[in-house]
């Protein structure tokens, strides 16, 4: 066993001691396997995102593209088929995806086209990594985006009965809304699987322009679906599907168009790869986007059907409560900054009463007991607090489609945020009203010890006054937002017209 061992070990040194002593030394690989010396390229093998940077990169490369418009006309695979006959000597290097014969493999080792590039082989060969694991993007994310796993958490008949319960049935309506939400978290997933690493500024560009492309190209699908029939909750799931699906097709354009230098949805390739976004790119987590995705789709899902009911979070009180003004629920609660945040339902009584028991009671909403487990554990109670709660700061009760689309290509064009790490907790994935009654500890409510109450059949809040914010308007806003307008049971104690 010995001399074989030695032999192989013999073998790999050339390779290693081919790596100047100046750069890391670590394990390199490049994205077709085992490091080979392969000429002067292998000396920028082990390439990390701020290398593009370091070397200028993107400058490079518009210097490139501009001084080289008749070599990339006179190709009919465009920017890629002109950059690989310029870098590799293949003019066939289209990166297209349409059945024909191009491809988009490196052939790097000792090819003398790239090696005989002098000073620009370290640029050359960064941009052809970086257009290479673009196209393993699109593909990958074809693989991701399937209905298969979509439709299996969406298309369930019991979905409006779990989360619903109103009399009136207005559950159609509430999860066609969920239609509206459907391209922004389709851009979020696509910006997530292209994100590897954590967001930073440099690569901030390129997430910016793989959530444009896909919302671009789910936008004009999800209009070609908003009338179909849509008759029951099971529908949504293959509603979706379809949706995610033919969005699908878009993408295969997307990389087509970009491969061959024009524009998508406003960006050409040089965005999607700036900042070495995709230098090191290792491929997308399938998983991880196909859960995320799904998480956000049932919580938007979960979130209209609760928009149509009495469900509402109420807090900002010390946690642990004991301030006078009543206890939350200990079951539902996040405790955030020193405050704590509770997720109501008021149930309404189903049956004819003069007890009590006529105002209704508050609990848990429908269906929340069966989140965080089985087909519905990407999502909680605590995703929905946190989620509703980041909405509500951002724009009170008036958190819409809109909102979330501006503010998601916000976060991640100024990088502060990766929504898609964040699945259902993500901001506005839940817009449950909010109110905070921080202001009633100090102020005088009658019976203002039963504004919190924990869960149960004899558990009536009493809310006879301004109780959010103090502030008579934003109580008035509150319980509209709420469902509760013209709903006696809160005030059914109170002396005086508490004005909501
Ligand atoms: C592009 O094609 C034209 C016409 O055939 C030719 O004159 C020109 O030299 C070509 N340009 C390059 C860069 O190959
Ligand atoms: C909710 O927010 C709290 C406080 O910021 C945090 O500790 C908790 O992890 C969050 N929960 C989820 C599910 O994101």
């Amino acid at each position: 066993m010995l001399p074989t061992i030695a032999l192989a070990a013999l073998a790999l040194a050339p390779a290693v001691q081919a790596v100047p002593h100046h750069k890391r030394i670590e394990p390199i690989t490049s994205p077709h396997g085992v490091y080979k010396r392969c000429g002067a390229v292998s000396r920028y093998y082990g390439q990390h995102t701020a290398d593009w940077d370091t070397y200028q990169t993107g400058d490079w490369l518009n210097n490139w593209w501009n001084s080289h418009s008749s070599l990339m006309g006179n190709n009919t695979g465009g920017f890629s088929g002109a950059f690989g006959q310029w870098a590799m000597g293949n003019p066939d290097w289209s990166c297209r995806d349409d059945g024909s014969d191009s491809d988009c493999d490196l052939s790097l080792c000792d090819n003398r086209v790239l090696n005989n590039r002098g000073q620009d082989i370290r640029n050359t060969y960064y941009i052809l990594e970086s257009v290479n694991r673009l196209h393993t993007y699109f593909i990958g994310i074809g693989e991701a985006f399937t209905t298969a796993a979509l439709g299996a958490a969406l298309s369930k008949d019991s979905w409006a009965t779990t989360f619903y319960t109103d009399k009136d049935d207005k559950s159609v309506t509430a999860l066609k809304e969920a239609l509206n939400a459907v391209a922004t978290i389709v851009g979020i997933g696509a910006s997530f699987a292209g994100l590897a690493g954590p967001l930073t500024g440099a690569v901030a560009g390129a997430g910016s322009a793989l959530m444009g492309g896909a919302n671009g190209a789910t936008s004009s699908i999800v209009g070609q679906h908003t009338d179909d029939s849509f008759q029951k909750s099971a529908d949504l799931g293959g509603l979706l599907g379809t949706i995610v699906t033919d969005s699908l097709k878009s993408f295969t354009t997307a990389n087509n168009q970009l491969m061959g230098g024009q524009s998508y949805s406003n960006a050409d390739i040089r965005t999607y790869i700036s900042g070495g976004a995709f230098l090191e790119y290792e491929g997308v987590d399938k998983n991880a986007v196909t859960d995320a995705m799904t998480n956000m789709l049932i919580g938007t899902s979960v979130n209209q059907l609760y928009r149509t009911q009495k469900v509402f979070v109420m807090g900002g009180g010390a946690c642990g409560d004991n301030q006078g003004i009543g206890s939350g629920p200990q079951e539902a609660v996040v405790c955030r900054d020193g405050k704590a945040w509770y997720l109501y339902y008021w149930q309404e009584n189903d049956v004819i009463s003069t007890t009590s028991h006529q105002w209704g009671w508050v609990a848990s909403p429908p269906g929340a007991d069966s989140l965080g487990q089985s087909e519905y554990s990407g999502v909680t109670v605590e995703d929905i607090i946190n989620s509703s709660l980041d909405a509500y700061n951002v724009a009170g009760y008036g958190y819409n489609a809109d909102t979330a689309k501006s503010r998601a290509e916000d976060a991640i064009t100024n990088a502060w945020a990766n929504p898609g790490s964040e699945g259902a907790a993500w901001e506005g994935i839940f817009t449950i009203p909010v109110c905070d009654i921080g202001a009633a500890v100090d102020a005088d409510y009658q019976d203002k010890e039963y504004i919190l109450q924990p869960y149960g059949h004899d558990s009536r809040p009493v809310w006879c006054g301004a109780i959010c914010g103090g502030d008579a308007q934003k109580t008035k806003d509150f319980i509209s937002a709420a469902n509760m307008d013209g709903f006696e049971s809160p005030k059914h104690l109170c002396d005086q017209d508490p004005g909501y």
